[in-house]
């Protein structure tokens, strides 16, 4: 489609389409979003990210919402900070759950012995000799097999969770992850920080889609002061960062419906204004996290 650029009052790049084709608000959305990008290119992120949410005003919008998601969360990719923090920690043992196509999973190294599960497990590159891949939720993982027998009798060094993208699942997913791991084990989980409400309700709506993993965040700074958390600014959504775990710890498990309901409760409107503060954000920078993971 034909565009026209042009220069307003007051600095603004606008770009006008010249061509009638499409739904007029597909072509408005999509000149926004165009606009977007000549602002951040012209180093104007506050203005980028007004008319990206302009243009997702009009319409659900995938490009808008990943430019978004470069715009809030600056620093490297989360499958550039895992594959770093496996080549750094080198983990004896690793367990992630949902595998999809493996482009997490294949960031293991081939020394470290790892368990993927995923009901649906679609993995374009066959698992190492070390690793092996469960076809099932891992609810019903956790409930019928040894985790630790199957990792040759050590406990989890590293987990990623990367599931079901709802709170109370990612809830379990940790309870399960933290009783089986060493207490300086790193539990890294996705989709933490979330863009806006419509990317974090409970029900997807958009291709672009968090849900509400989030409260996840929100619910251990609130019960487990024990632990470190830290949300770190990876693209496109955050990448949840719990250290120093208990492995005995009780206070998750033994109040488990009462604090789902609790998460529940929590409101997106609750952190909006104030999201960094309210998910512990750190910068996604490789040095940083590299003094993060050895203190
Ligand atoms: C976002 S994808 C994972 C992406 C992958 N970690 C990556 O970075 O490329 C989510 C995966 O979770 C899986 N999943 C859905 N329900 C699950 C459950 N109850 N337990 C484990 N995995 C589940 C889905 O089948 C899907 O493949």
């Amino acid at each position: 489609m034909p565009y026209e650029l042009s220069v307003e009052r007051g600095g603004t790049l606008r770009v006008s389409s010249t061509s009638r084709m499409g739904g007029p608000e597909r072509g408005r959305a999509r000149r926004l979003y165009l606009q977007a990008r000549l602002n951040r290119w012209a180093g104007r992120p506050a203005r980028a990210e007004e008319l990206c949410r302009r243009a997702l005003g009009l319409r659900d919008y995938g490009r808008a919402y990943w430019l978004l998601a470069e715009l809030q969360l600056r620093g490297e990719s989360y499958l550039r900070v895992l594959s770093k923090v496996h080549e750094h920690v080198r983990p004896a043992t690793y367990i992630e759950i949902g595998v999809a196509a493996g482009d997490s999973f294949a960031l293991v190294r081939p020394e470290t012995r790892a368990i993927g599960i995923d009901p649906k497990p679609r993995l374009r590159v066959r698992p190492g000799p070390l690793q092996q891949v469960f076809a099932q939720t891992s609810d019903e993982y956790f409930a019928s097999h040894d985790p630790i027998a199957q990792l040759g009798g050590r406990r989890v060094r590293m987990a990623f969770i990367d599931g079901v993208h709802l709170f109370e699942y990612a809830l379990r997913d940790f309870i399960h992850l933290e009783a089986l791991a060493d207490p300086d084990a790193l539990i890294f989980v996705h989709d933490c920080y979330p863009l806006d409400e419509r990317t974090s309700s409970r029900e997807q709506r958009t291709a672009f889609w968090s849900g509400d993993v989030w409260r996840l965040i929100g619910l251990l700074k609130r019960h487990r002061p024990d632990l470190s958390i830290q949300t770190i600014a990876a693209p496109p959504t955050g990448l949840g960062l719990i250290r120093r775990l208990d492995p005995h710890s009780r206070v998750l498990s033994e109040r488990l419906p009462e604090l789902i309901e609790e998460g529940l409760a929590m409101e997106f409107g609750s952190i909006a204004s104030a999201k960094p503060r309210a998910l512990n954000l750190v910068p996604s920078d490789w040095s940083g996290l590299r003094t993060l993971l050895g203190a």
